[in-house]
């Protein structure tokens, strides 16, 4: 272990028996060694932990590549960071508990095999998920946030520091959600455990405009939100070919009839496995209900509701994120500005949000476009698309944007999940800032959140009559 990881560690000392003496457990039971990790954690989408899009952590939550992180050249000055960062694990929505519960009572009564684990399933394992969890942040989703704050902090020295810190050059935001407010507290707790502050209290703004945009935008919410079409692939899809074929596995994994296994129920197997995993570590026993090629189906289901709903399959969902497009180039502005001709008032954002946060920010920025829709008829053709969340918004997904002042100007780099990635049609990993500008100017010029989310009025008329 890394002497930085003991330092952190040793400051959290219940953490650290709680690690300990999990791991003993384990040692002590698990003679039959199964993997710890499921065969189906890559394919959770947006349920995926973030430790399996940077597996380097399975082992060192703290571990920073710098050599990644690097300015780009030596002569490189950071002068701000803005990160744009999903709350960590949570629970599952009351609505998906209702699944997870319906699959559980079925197989509990109907399901008959000579397999361990469906024994594990109706013997040992108990409902355990209430419905008033409904999506709250876990403790694992609080360490998620309090390790990231770290890792950035050992990634961004100059700016992540405890004098801008103290000195309130770092600024924090958050979504209303208690899962994302209960984030950024954590994120700072991170911080002041790492500095080791004691006795301040820190602030945080509450700013729905900017991280729930998609709730503010009425044109999204009529078009996309609370239309039924706007999603019909997915709905497609759920009847196709390839979702019959993972009802069938499934069927005659559990022998209960075919008719009884819905898609519904299909995706509760995948939840329970998935949650199961994400908050207590565990390879439970529902893991055994789909396989790998089972996954990639349900994968694509989940990532063909987040194109629809969130990303390039309706036009809306990009331009609902203009205002925070143009919040983050404003920061940037004003950091290059103030470097050049004054003192520099804020080193670091912190803006905590939401899945539904990132994906249209991202798509209106370009990333990850595929050169056709995802449809429910090409699932095979779409087997190496760009469009796959489980990479893109794990729990804890991070965007950095950190503006660097070199010989010959600013630039910008741009990090997805602490990885450096070079801007859409542009190989260049630390563009000059002004170029990114050019490149974006005609979201800079344009873009306009009232223009694009407003309904037009002849709609409020018919309504009122
Ligand atoms: C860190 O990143 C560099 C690329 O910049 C890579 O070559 C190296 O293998 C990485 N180190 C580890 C431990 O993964
Ligand atoms: C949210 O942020 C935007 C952009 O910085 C600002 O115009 C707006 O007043 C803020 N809203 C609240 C409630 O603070
Ligand atoms: C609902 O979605 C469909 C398919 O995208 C679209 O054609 C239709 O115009 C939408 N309805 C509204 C009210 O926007
Ligand atoms: C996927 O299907 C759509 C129509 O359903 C089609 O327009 C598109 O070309 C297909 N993509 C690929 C990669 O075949």
């Amino acid at each position: 272990m890394k002497s930085s990881t003991l330092q952190f560690l040793s400051r959290n000392r219940p953490f650290v028996i709680a690690t300990l003496s999990m791991i003993m457990f384990r040692a002590s039971y698990c003679k039959f060694t199964k993997p710890t990790i499921p065969a189906i954690a890559p394919y959770f989408g947006t349920k995926c932990r973030y430790e399996e899009v940077n597996p380097l952590l399975r082992d060192d939550i703290l571990f920073v590549n710098k050599s990644l992180m690097a300015p780009p050249s030596p002569d490189c000055r950071a002068v701000h960071l803005v990160a744009v960062i999903r709350h960590g694990t949570r629970f599952p929505t009351a609505k998906n508990i209702k699944k997870m519960a319906r699959l559980y009572d079925l197989v509990k009564a109907e399901a008959t095999s000579a397999d361990w684990w469906l024994e594990d399933i109706q013997r040992k394992w108990r409902m355990w998920y209430t419905e008033e969890m409904d999506g709250k942040l876990v403790k694992k989703g609080k360490n998620d946030l309090r390790h990231l704050a770290v890792r950035l902090a050992k990634s961004f020295p100059s700016l992540i520091s405890k004098e801008n810190l103290l000195g309130e050059r770092m600024e924090f935001m958050t979504s209303s959600k208690h899962r994302c407010v209960d984030s950024i507290k954590a994120f700072q707790e991170g911080l002041h455990k790492y500095w080791d502050v004691k006795g301040v209290d820190f602030k945080h703004s509450v700013n729905d405009s900017l991280m729930r945009f998609f709730d503010q935008c009425k044109r999204f919410v009529e078009a996309v939100e609370n239309n039924k079409t706007a999603l019909k692939e997915v709905e497609i899809f759920k009847s196709s070919k390839e979702m019959d074929a993972v009802r069938r596995r499934m069927a005659s994994r559990l022998q209960i009839p075919y008719s009884q296994i819905t898609s519904d129920l299909v995706e509760a197997a995948f939840f329970l496995c998935s949650y199961e995993f994400a908050i207590k570590s565990e390879n439970s026993a529902w893991c055994n209900l789909l396989d790998e090629s089972d996954a990639e189906v349900l994968e694509y289901k989940n990532d063909l509701k987040q194109y629809w709903k969130r990303g390039y399959g309706h036009d809306i969902n990009r331009k609902s994120s203009c205002s925070l497009f143009h919040d983050l180039f404003r920061r940037l502005d004003q950091a290059s500005y103030d470097y050049r001709f004054g003192e520099l008032a804020k080193a670091v954002t912190i803006q905590v949000g939401h899945a539904e946060t990132l994906l249209p920010l991202l798509s209106l920025m370009g990333f990850f476009r595929d050169e056709s829709p995802l449809t429910a008829e090409n699932f095979s053709l779409q087997h190496g698309r760009k469009f796959r969340t489980s990479g893109i918004v794990p729990y804890a997904a991070n965007l950095l944007f950190v503006l660097y002042e070199c010989s010959d100007g600013f630039r910008l780099q741009f990090f997805l999940n602490e990885k450096p990635m070079s801007f859409p049609n542009i190989n260049h990993p630390a563009l000059l800032y002004e170029a990114v500008r050019n490149q974006y100017s005609y979201l800079l010029d344009g873009c306009d959140f009232k223009k694009e989310c407003e309904l037009p009025k002849v709609t409020f008329k018919k309504t009122e009559l």
